[in-house]
């Protein structure tokens, strides 16, 4: 069997990880595995690398991808698509893991539409909102590298006692955030899921104030929209001063955490096992202590559902 392997969409630490395992797991059971360079975009003009057992020597530790990733408009049409397919074909790749986020995955499923191919994802964002996992690749390691940089907001926002809104990744999701937030002790967290109003979020602020709290990290996600907007309306409604940070892509680099590399590597002999035994449309995840897959289409359609526990605790530790 001839396996391709493709890293899609915005990179996550720990994908390289995952490429050793799939290329460690397949070659000794008899597979050949190539390596499809640039997402889809590289799968379309045909940009491939034989993975060795030797080539993903050293790699786990890295953050990125060793084979380079791509958002690709192109492979959202039919055309994009069959061109894929066509290089599938010539290519005489009969299975393809698909290492990446929710759009990764809808790539794969029309690319096993159209080519017939077999495709398995793994999910791999540091958004980690995907249906059908507990967590992703990359995931634990940009809740350590936000904690780690907010831990620092905090000497300097005590120091001047300001209140900081401290701005996460998370596009459309408030995974992230709700995690950074809570392991930080964030005195408000906003998330995309939960509406809030911006008068409320002084008030909270100065409820906080009256109760002596000298400074106060906001930490909102990404997806809320434009984070300019609670800082002034605070500085506006309250007698604080106020700075913004954007965390940014440092959340999306850096060495992978032990858990990215272990949940890679898992991911990854799972991917390899199912599409060696005639598997196809599946997307592998993590429930609880137990690997599993689930199908495909199921995975991309389902919202995966936000812990509101653990936001309300991150509320009832926040006095
Ligand atoms: O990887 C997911 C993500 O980090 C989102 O949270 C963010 O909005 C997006 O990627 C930005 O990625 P890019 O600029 O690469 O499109």
């Amino acid at each position: 069997m001839r396996l391709g392997v493709v890293t899609s969409g915005g990179d996550a630490p720990g994908m390289n990880a995952a490429i050793r395992s799939i290329v460690r797991c397949a070659i000794p059971r008899g597979a050949e595995v190539i390596g499809i360079r640039r997402g889809y975009a590289g799968l379309i003009t045909n940009q491939t690398v034989p993975l060795t057992l030797r080539s993903v020597g050293s790699i786990l530790q890295y953050g990125g991808t060793i084979l380079y990733t791509s958002r690709c408009p192109e492979f959202q049409t039919q055309e994009g698509v069959e061109k894929g397919a066509e290089v599938l074909k010539s290519r005489k790749i009969d299975g393809l893991i698909v290492i990446g986020g929710e759009g990764s995955a809808k790539g794969a499923l029309r690319l096993e539409d159209v080519s017939g191919v077999p495709c398995i994802c793994i999910p791999a964002t540091i958004d980690n909102d995907i249906y059908g996992t507990d967590e992703t690749i990359g995931f634990d390691t940009a809740v350590n590298t936000a904690v780690n940089a907010i831990d620092k907001i905090r000497d300097t926002a005590v120091s001047h006692e300001r209140v900081f809104v401290v701005e996460v990744m998370g596009r459309n999701r408030g995974f992230l955030a709700l995690q950074v937030g809570l392991a930080t002790g964030a005195a408000i967290i906003l998330l995309p899921e939960i509406a809030f109003e911006l008068k409320d979020v002084c008030r909270k602020i100065e409820s906080f104030a009256e109760r002596g709290k000298v400074t106060s990290i906001i930490v909102a996600a990404e997806g809320i929209g434009n984070t300019n907007e609670v800082v002034s309306c605070i500085e506006r409604e309250t007698e604080y001063e106020v700075r913004l940070s954007k965390l940014g892509y440092i959340q999306r680099g850096g060495s992978p955490t032990a858990r990215s590399r272990l949940l890679a590597d898992l991911f990854g002999a799972h991917a390899v096992e199912l599409i060696l035994s005639g598997e196809r449309n599946k997307m592998v995840g993590i429930e609880g202590r137990t690997i599993i897959a689930t199908d495909l289409q199921e995975a991309v359609s389902k919202m995966k559902p936000l812990d509101t526990g653990l936001y309300r605790l991150a509320e009832d530790l926040a006095v």
